[in-house]
């Protein structure tokens, strides 16, 4: 969106290595690690009024990814919890999406960076949750990417780690020059993976398909779906997925924090009709964000 205001020029402030700074001032030096090696991890959260889906579940994610990129945060679970949920207040938002990155500083400037100091940062902005579920039964449209989701052996895969989105970007910018909202990637092996930021399900015959997360993230989305499925009573099978198999599901949905749960009609030539089935997920899953806000609340 050409209009949206730039990210490093909005008001109000950012939790930066336990301080709050104003907004604009939340800067990193050019030769900052993170930026040259892509050593940072980071989150995707979502408050709905005034709550964090899922907080601590993400915020774990992120202890664990800066772990897997050999570098430990110098935070608690518990005081990155703190820091979201008063960077949150500070901010007064009640619908939000919340950001907190870790990386590697600038002590030193090259492959190496066995001293960097580890920096965290959380800035948080509004996001007003989407609700119109007429208008998103339609379902968006999906091209197949070009970029395939790396072997784990060459990457640590499991990590929300920045390197890993050059590719969804890549990705991302060729689907949208072509009309699409956003692109599906195959792994390594061929097989069907995620999208550019969200995972991927599919529908036959009453059934849930969706691939096993072997080389991808496992969304802490995706993880809440899979749990609603199943107290409905639905079956969830998570497979290696080929992509000729497309032809034969009924329906596909997407699903992620920023997603939320996302009907698809269409990827590449493959076409599905949103249905009961991704209908009623959409609903659990709106049911759950507003039924946390109400546990959090009875607090
Ligand atoms: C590449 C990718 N896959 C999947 C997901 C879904 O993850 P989650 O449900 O934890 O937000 C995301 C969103 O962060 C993502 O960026």
């Amino acid at each position: 969106m050409a209009d949206q205001q730039p990210f490093d020029s909005r008001d109000g402030v950012i939790w930066y290595d336990g301080k709050f700074v104003p907004w604009a001032d939340a800067n990193v030096h050019v030769l900052t690690h993170g930026l040259h090696y892509a050593s940072a991890v980071f989150e995707g959260e979502r408050a709905y009024a005034g709550q964090i889906f899922k907080m601590r579940e993400h915020n774990q994610r992120l202890i664990d990814s800066g772990k897997l990129l050999g570098f430990d945060i110098p935070y608690t679970v518990e005081e990155i919890d703190r820091a979201c949920v008063e960077t949150l207040a500070k901010q007064g938002f009640e619908d939000a999406y919340v950001r907190p990155i870790a990386w590697r500083g600038s002590e030193m400037m090259g492959v190496a960076a066995q001293n960097n100091k580890i920096h965290l940062a959380i800035a948080i902005w509004q996001w007003p949750s989407y609700f119109d579920p007429a208008e998103r039964l339609k379902g968006i449209r999906i091209d197949l990417a070009e970029w395939r989701r790396p072997d784990p052996r060459t990457i640590p895969s499991k990590a929300k780690a920045t390197g890993l989105y050059m590719i969804c970007t890549l990705s991302k910018h060729a689907a949208e020059r072509k009309g699409y909202a956003d692109a599906l990637m195959l792994d390594w092996r061929g097989q069907v993976a995620e999208c550019t930021g969200a995972n991927v399900f599919f529908v036959k015959d009453g059934v849930i398909h969706t691939p096993t997360p072997d080389c991808f993230l496992d969304g802490i989305t995706r993880r809440t779906v899979i749990g609603l499925a199943k107290a409905r009573g639905i079956e969830v099978v998570e497979r290696a997925i080929l992509p000729e198999e497309l032809d034969g599901f009924e329906e596909c949905f997407i699903c992620g924090t920023a997603a939320e749960v996302t009907p698809v009609s269409e990827i590449a030539e493959w076409r599905f009709t949103p249905g009961a089935i991704t209908k009623t997920l959409m609903e659990d899953y709106d049911a759950a964000v507003r039924a946390h806000v109400k546990a959090v609340a009875a607090e």
